[in-house]
């Protein structure tokens, strides 16, 4: 049996902060007691981690990844094996990507694909959720074999229409489905059919610049599609978790639905905590690293975003990584802003940008732990297996050094893309070690992991039903 200790941190989860001593037996949390007790100085181990001074916190769950997404005629550019590596890097030990269906083909071979490029290439575990683009009946009965077999929710697009899209009837079907098998559906809120309209009208007018895709896809068209799917989902009788929130208008949405009492969850990312229009709208095409979807937003979103997490009317905090080269990728859409690839890089940044939050006085401590470990976690069946440190729970723990001043940079990035969308920003705080099952990824800022460390992690049903 092996044994590690991780002595003298502030253990921090979703609910607790306590000086404890943390001892790890066989890759799991076996006990924990205060630092200086008898029962912390009767822990023996073969290695011992002084976290003096340090944070101890539960491993990132982020819950929106698309590594090697086909996207646009390209691909993001980051393989489970250098996605999973910068996770690491940024203190995140628990991936959901995003299997794909594509139209005409079942989900089952969607997601035998997405298992053939993740097997044997992570260095973090890794869990699917499913992107249903094509609902027939074939794909319904498919659900509940897939909820069966730990993938537990489906990722449907009211935006992209021609690629990912799904209209209402095949939205309600889907939805009905769920209420049935207990799988949870994920929506991409937009009016995709209004916002392809109005791309074609800015680029007749000669609008084809990076701040224009910005200017089409609307808030009002991110809160209608919100509103829809919510309704959808109210008549289905079946739970909803809104992707990439952006927007005032949809939080208000979202508010209004928990305040009647649905099961309905939302989901923002740092993108739309920290950068703006003001972004999409750098010169010389650098606005393109910007572009994603739902869009940046004026800055005056953000208030709405922070406010929404700290009433709980969001509830995770996700990247969405979805990375492209701003060479010979973001460049595909110069002179026609409709052809950028969608998507922005940032596993490696949530948990030091939501950290930054708290030294900004946005969250709390636990807060931030709950947002970008516990929440995750539960939402998506892997709870407490992850998203916590609590005996019987998988050690995936970070010790966080939070005096520690850094600049996010591409420099100095791990992931697999040729630009940072927080390049030069400072904050405080930084991943220091990761243990993964107890096995050390990262050592004092140096790279222990290994691709084939991490394994596919199946999943139950949500844990937030009422
Ligand atoms: O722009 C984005 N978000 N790209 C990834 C695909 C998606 O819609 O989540
Ligand atoms: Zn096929
Ligand atoms: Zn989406
Ligand atoms: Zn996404």
């Amino acid at each position: 049996m092996s044994r590690t200790l991780i002595r003298g941190g502030l253990v921090i989860t979703a609910s607790d902060e306590m000086h404890a001593d943390v001892l790890i037996e066989d890759g799991r949390i076996a006990a924990l007691a205060a630092s200086g007790t008898p029962a912390a100085r009767a822990f023996t181990a073969d290695r011992t981690i002084d976290a003096t001074g340090k944070y101890v916190v539960p491993g990132g769950v982020d819950a929106h990844t698309h590594m090697e997404l086909p996207f646009g005629g390209t691909f993001a550019s980051d393989t489970f094996e250098t996605g999973t590596r910068a996770a690491a890097w940024g203190g995140t030990t628990t991936i959901v990507d995003f299997a794909v269906q594509s139209v005409g083909h079942s989900l089952r071979e969607g997601l035998d694909a997405w298992h053939a490029k993740a097997e044997g290439n992570c260095a973090v575990d890794y869990a699917f959720h499913m992107i249903v683009s094509d609902v027939n009946a074939e794909t319904l009965k498919e659900m509940d074999l897939l909820v069966e077999e730990g993938v537990t929710s489906f990722k449907q697009f009211m935006a992209y229409p021609g690629v990912f899209y799904s209209d209402d009837g095949q939205i309600l079907r889907a939805m009905q489905r769920s209420a049935e098998n207990g799988g949870l559906i994920m929506m991409h809120a937009e009016n995709g059919i209004a916002i392809d309209v109005l791309v074609e009208q800015a680029l007749a007018r000669g609008e084809t610049g990076p701040r224009h895709h910005g200017e089409v896809r609307k808030a009002l068209l991110e809160a209608e599609a919100t509103h829809r799917a919510i309704r959808l989902a109210q008549v289905a009788g079946a739970p909803l978790y809104v992707v990439h929130v952006s927007a005032t208008e949809a939080v208000a949405e979202l508010a209004r639905a928990r305040d009647e009492g649905l099961n309905v969850f939302g989901e923002t990312c740092p993108q739309y905590l920290f950068l703006s229009t003001d972004n999409l709208a750098e010169p010389d095409f650098e606005g393109a690293k910007y572009v994603c979807s739902t869009p940046l937003r004026p800055k005056e979103h953000q208030a709405a975003l922070w406010r929404g997490l700290r009433t709980n009317d969001l509830q995770v905090v996700s990247t969405d990584h979805c990375p492209f080269c701003f060479t010979g990728q973001k460049e595909l859409g110069r002179g026609d802003f409709s052809k950028i690839p969608n998507g922005l890089p940032g596993v490696e940044n949530r948990m030091d940008l939501l950290h930054q939050a708290v030294v900004d006085g946005h969250i709390s401590r636990r807060r931030w732990i709950e947002i970008a470990c516990a929440t995750p976690a539960r939402m998506f069946g892997l709870y407490p297996k992850k998203g916590t440190i609590a005996p019987g729970a998988d050690a995936d723990v970070v010790i966080y050094d939070p005096g520690a001043e850094q600049v996010i940079s591409a420099g100095t990035h791990h992931m697999n893309v040729d630009y940072s969308a927080y390049e030069g920003k400072r904050v405080t705080g930084r991943v220091e070690t990761v243990l993964s099952r107890g096995v050390p990824v990262l050592t004092e800022r140096e790279y222990t992991g290994r691709a084939g460390h991490g394994v596919y992690t199946p999943r139950a049903t949500c844990q937030y039903l009422t």
